[in-house]
């Protein structure tokens, strides 16, 4: 009897006007809603409510053939937003002690004695029903692995935490999972899989949350794709070719339910992050694909086209949504399938190079998939084909983000597809598609600024299309031009609005116009110039120091922000979130002194900053920095010299805020010259650049007065840079978008 009901009904909708919903059933207390259709079949409301609310019993119902809404028995209206519930915390306790949390309410952490606190001692339930920062954990380091933590709304099976052994999460009721439900100490002291999480079904990732870390992971996928880098091991190196060391695939649902307006957002979200990847020093080869009951490829990775951002833009510019008509279920397995598919043929033709390539997935869905297999069979088969196994160590050459956008997408699904990575953040969920393309353009605002610092090109690698500015992207030409004379001083760019230098280059009263400052060619004016509040070269005159360099630090604010590009881009400074992505330390638990052990090992540490031998011409110069008692000898050495013998104590003349250089034994370094001012001292760590210091004096100037020429470096000659270990509190003031850390 069954086909026979449901033939009726069919026959009914297309002979008879279709059944009207009644619209005195969709009111929410306290909220608003849109409609589409009138209230005719298939019309949909959705929901909204205040910021802390979300809409129940559901964010939206649909007018079906019975004439009825979707759970029309229950009334809607807007509900306070809860933040999952504490059981325990190991080792540990929490207050306050409550059923339930709602927005605003501050959770405190106490560890019990022998136990160390990692992550914040508090945390406040936000709007979206998530708890601020990350999982608090009290450790007392003595297991193999750190503890992995409990995420707030799930309990812990498992508490040894020897090599190998497991650690098993479940979510509290009415909460979903993201990230790895297992986890396993591994030989490298770290636990396999993603952290968990434990999130109600309406809680939404802000767009400026997923701008974050989304941003955050991708950095990390391209950066271990720099082209200058050479893959494989020591005795096989094997320098592979510029092009194609990424395949990037986005994959767009084109169902039903996403609608037209939605698809075209798709394309301009997909658009912009092409456009924006086009600036990275690297070239990705692109495979678009949309897909509904079928998937169509947009642009194949095999195309000849598929390196050219701008011809890939275009083909998805001018591809149809119509493209699906009749066709428009929802086949994630066949989207993974064509992905499948687009890697067989890159594998056939030159397996070595397929294996050396990082292959990037960006799934955006807006519902279950209602056809076609398991999608996550489709993410074994791509696994295998990229030899990733759970030994080898080749997670790094996939990474699947999946964007699941509306109330309608399946929190298992999309999690079960995504990549689960230590530390990072594969699975989205988001309240519609705007918010994903306010997340892109956010993500592509600061991204750049925060993650992506001290990148360059080497010289040998610009070939003829390299632009000279792309090997110094974050040089700055400062020129202070004053009545008689005219002041000429380096900085570098720390961020899209600031460029970092030395306070000594400015007079309080030079004025701003008369400030130029030039990057990667293009010129900006000062909008304002801020000294480090300390400085004062006369403060220390009691101490017969004729001129204190303490402090010498300074901030100009650009007249307008820096559009990044491969020619002007930030540096890295030493405990910033930036720094610790380049350094690869994303622990909670890592601190400042962490970035300083790693950049300044010893006691004679390379480092090396920029000099400009003839207009125009920047080159490298290495030093060393000395600390401990190649420090003790530099401060010693300086004594000696004549300008500073009537100097008491040397510590009021080198404070301890100074990095010194320079010095004969055991090698010459170079020195630096009156322009040089300003400009950073580098560290460089692996392809990243970070700068540890900024240009400030010298003990002696060996450089021809007027050519400015580097002469022979005479003894006793040493150079002393602002420790930017020792200047975050003021940095962190003045650009807290940095997140300098403790
Ligand atoms: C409903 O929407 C209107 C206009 O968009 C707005 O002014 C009003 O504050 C909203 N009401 C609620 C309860 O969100
Ligand atoms: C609802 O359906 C009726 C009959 O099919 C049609 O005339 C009307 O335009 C529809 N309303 C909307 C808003 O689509
Ligand atoms: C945590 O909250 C308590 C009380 O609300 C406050 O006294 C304390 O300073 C907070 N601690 C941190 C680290 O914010
Ligand atoms: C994408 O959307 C933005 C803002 O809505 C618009 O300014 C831009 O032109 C669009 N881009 C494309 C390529 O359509
Ligand atoms: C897309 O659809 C529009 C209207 O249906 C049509 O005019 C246009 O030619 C189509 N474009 C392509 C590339 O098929
Ligand atoms: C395959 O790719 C590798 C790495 O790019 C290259 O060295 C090799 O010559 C290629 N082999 C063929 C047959 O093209
Ligand atoms: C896959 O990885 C394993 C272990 O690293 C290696 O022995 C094997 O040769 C790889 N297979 C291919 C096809 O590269
Ligand atoms: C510092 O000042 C003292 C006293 O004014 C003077 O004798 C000395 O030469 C000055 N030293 C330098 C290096 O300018």
């Amino acid at each position: 009897m069954l086909p026979l009901i449901l033939l009726s009904h069919i026959a009914l909708s297309i002979a008879a006007p279709s059944p009207v919903c009644d619209l005195d059933k969709i009111a929410i207390a306290n909220g608003n809603y849109t409609m589409s259709n009138g209230g005719n079949v298939s019309s949909k409301v959705e929901y909204t409510c205040p910021e802390g609310m979300y809409p129940y019993p559901a964010f939206s119902r649909e007018c079906q053939y019975n004439g009825r809404w979707t759970d029309e028995n229950v009334k809607a209206l807007c509900k306070a937003v809860q933040c999952p519930s504490p059981t325990i915390l190991e080792n540990g306790a929490f207050s306050p002690v409550k059923r339930k949390y709602f927005t605003g309410d501050v959770l405190e952490f106490q560890c019990y004695g022998g136990f160390t606190m990692f992550g914040p001692e508090n945390r406040t339930c936000q709007a979206n029903g998530k708890w601020s920062g990350d999982n608090t954990i009290c450790d007392d380091l003595e297991g193999y692995c750190p503890n992995p933590g409990t995420p707030i709304g799930a309990s812990k099976y498992g508490s040894s935490y020897k090599i190998e052994s497991k650690v098993k999460y479940e979510c509290n009721s009415g909460l979903r999972m993201y990230g790895s439900n297992e986890r396993i100490c591994m030989e490298n002291k770290r636990w396999s899989g993603a952290e968990p999480t434990c999130r109600y079904p309406y809680t939404y990732d802000t767009p400026k949350e997923v701008a974050k870390t989304f941003s955050a992971s991708l950095s990390e996928a391209i950066e271990s794709s720099n082209p200058d880098k050479v893959v494989g091991d020591a005795d096989r190196k094997i320098q592979v070719e510029k092009d194609g060391l990424m395949n990037i695939f986005i994959v767009i649902d084109a169902s039903k339910s996403v609608g037209p307006e939605n698809f075209k957002t798709a394309k301009n979200i997909s658009q912009v992050f092409i456009e924006k990847m086009s600036s990275f020093d690297f070239v990705p080869r692109y495979g678009v694909i949309s897909y509904a009951t079928v998937a169509k490829p947009i642009v194949a990775l095999s195309d000849h086209e598929s390196t050219e951002g701008y011809k890939v833009i275009e083909k998805i510019n001018n591809y149809n949504y119509s493209e699906h008509a009749d066709k428009q279920g929802t086949n994630t397995w066949a989207a993974l399938r064509a992905v499948h598919n687009m890697m067989s043929l890159e594998h056939v033709r030159n397996a070595t190079k397929f294996l050396l390539t990082k292959n990037v997935i960006l799934l955006m869905t807006d519902g279950k998939f209602n056809m076609g297999g398991d999608p996550t069979g489709e993410v074994k088969r791509i696994r295998e084909l990229l030899n990733i196994t759970k030994v080898n160590k080749r997670e790094d050459f996939l990474d699947i983000y999946v964007f699941g956008l509306g109330n309608d997408v399946s929190d298992i699904e999309i999690n079960d597809i995504a990549s689960k990575k230590a530390g990072e953040t594969h699975t989205f969920k988001m309240g519609n598609i705007n918010d994903m393309k306010e997340a892109f353009y956010k993500m592509l605002e600061d991204s750049q600024t925060i993650q992506m610092c001290g990148l360059a090109r080497e010289p040998e690698s610009l070939g003829n299309d390299g632009n000279k500015h792309e090997v110094f992207p974050w040089i700055a030409k400062i020129t202070i031009t004053r009545k008689k004379t005219e002041e000429k001083c380096k900085g570098s760019v720390v961020s899209s609005d600031f460029v970092l230098t030395a306070a000594h280059c400015f007079h309080p009263e030079d004025e701003l116009h008369n400030i130029n400052i030039k990057i990667g060619g293009d010129h900006f004016k000062a909008e304002q110039f801020y000294r480090h509040p300390k400085y004062n070269p006369a403060g220390k005159q009691n101490k017969n120091v004729n001129r204190s360099f303490d402090y010498d630090l300074a901030l100009v604010l650009l007249n307008k922000k820096i559009e990044f590009s491969r020619k002007i881009r930030p540096i890295c400074l030493p405990c910033t979130s930036g720094t610790s992505w380049a350094l690869k330390q994303r622990g909670k638990a890592v601190t400042c002194s962490d970035h300083e052990k790693t950049l300044l090992p010893s006691e004679w540490d390379k480092a090396m900053f920029v000099a400009e031998e003839n207009t125009d011409d920047l080159r490298w110069k290495h030093v060393h920095i000395r600390r401990g008692g190649k420090r003790r000898s530099c401060l010693e050495d300086t004594k000696k010299y004549k300008n500073f013998k009537h100097i008491l104590d040397i510590k009021d003349l080198v404070t301890d805020n100074f990095l010194c250089t320079g010095g004969t034994q055991p090698k010459v370094d170079p020195q630096t010259c009156k322009g040089d001012s300003g400009g950073p001292l580098i560290v460089k760590y692996k392809q990243r650049f970070i700068q540890v210091g900024v240009i400030s004096w010298g003990t002696i100037n060996s450089c021809d007065k007027k050519t400015g020429k580097r002469l022979s470096v005479p003894e006793l000659s040493y150079d002393f840079h602002t420790d930017l270990f020792q200047m975050g509190d003021w940095l962190k003031e003045e650009m807290p978008e940095l997140e300098f850390m403790a």
